[in-house]
């Protein structure tokens, strides 16, 4: 059963100190913080230790896709970092996705392996672009059958496409869905969005919201705010 905060607020930030001085508007018993490429490039292991040091949980988010052993070996030492969650492209295969769940497993620490299916920021244009010419719905459910053979815990998906494919999953699989949305806000560059509460009515395990709290005037009330629809 997971146990951990339902929220995740995107650390989309440039540098370490604009993360650390965001960090004083949340709190680590409410949310928890998805490092992702930008700060992660920028800060390194040093801010994931930071953010830990104040009680934060972590989800890495650097989708990593590559060759099955580069892959096992950055999920090792990612692991090894003591982040609370990672992530893999699950369109890197299924010899990749069973590299990634074997350097997990090599490591000392225990975190949730998850695989990325579809990003929210394409729709069936984008899919078709790449070569891919079936639906999304069949590409998500594709690749969240392959994640779920291989032992990992979970996927990132959209949360509107967790229906169609939760009864072929087992029942304890992990649904992580960004492209959140309150009502107010700008879509950005999201394709697939949905409400905080839509999102828990949908099937999500955990929300991963960004621009929605670390833009808005307010965080702290907009990530409560986000708390209470869930809740
Ligand atoms: O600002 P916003 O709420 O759109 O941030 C969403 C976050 O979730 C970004 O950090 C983005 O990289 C990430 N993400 C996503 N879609 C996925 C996987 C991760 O938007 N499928």
């Amino acid at each position: 059963m997971l146990t951990s905060p339902k929220l995740f607020v995107a650390y989309d930030f440039s540098n370490p100190s604009k993360a650390k001085e965001f960090s004083k508007k949340i709190n680590p018993e409410q949310c928890g913080i998805k490092v992702g490429k930008e700060l992660f490039t920028s800060g390194g292991p040093a801010i994931v230790e930071w953010l830990q040091s104040k009680g934060f949980k972590v989800f890495l988010d650097l989708k990593f896709h590559d060759i099955p052993t580069t892959v096992k070996r950055a999920c090792y030492v990612a692991s090894e970092l003591g982040v609370w969650m990672l992530n893999v492209h699950a369109m890197g295969g299924n010899d990749m996705l069973s590299a990634a769940k074997e350097g997990v497993d090599q490591s000392n620490q225990n975190p949730y392996l998850i695989g990325v299916t579809v990003l929210t920021s394409m729709n069936n244009d984008n899919l078709n672009e790449i070569g891919i010419n079936h639906s999304m719905n069949k590409q998500i459910l594709k690749l969240a059958l392959n994640v779920s053979t291989h032992k990992l815990d979970g996927i990132v998906c959209g949360a509107s496409d967790i229906k169609g494919i939760k009864p072929s999953l087992p029942k304890d699989f992990i649904y992580v869905t960004p492209g959140i949305r309150l009502l107010s806000n700008a879509n950005n560059d999201q394709k697939r969005i949905i409400s905080p509460e839509d999102a828990i009515k949908a099937g999500s395990s955990i929300l991963v919201v960004g621009r929605p709290i670390t833009e808005s005037k307010n965080p702290a009330l907009t990530a409560e705010e986000i708390i209470k629809k869930i809740s």
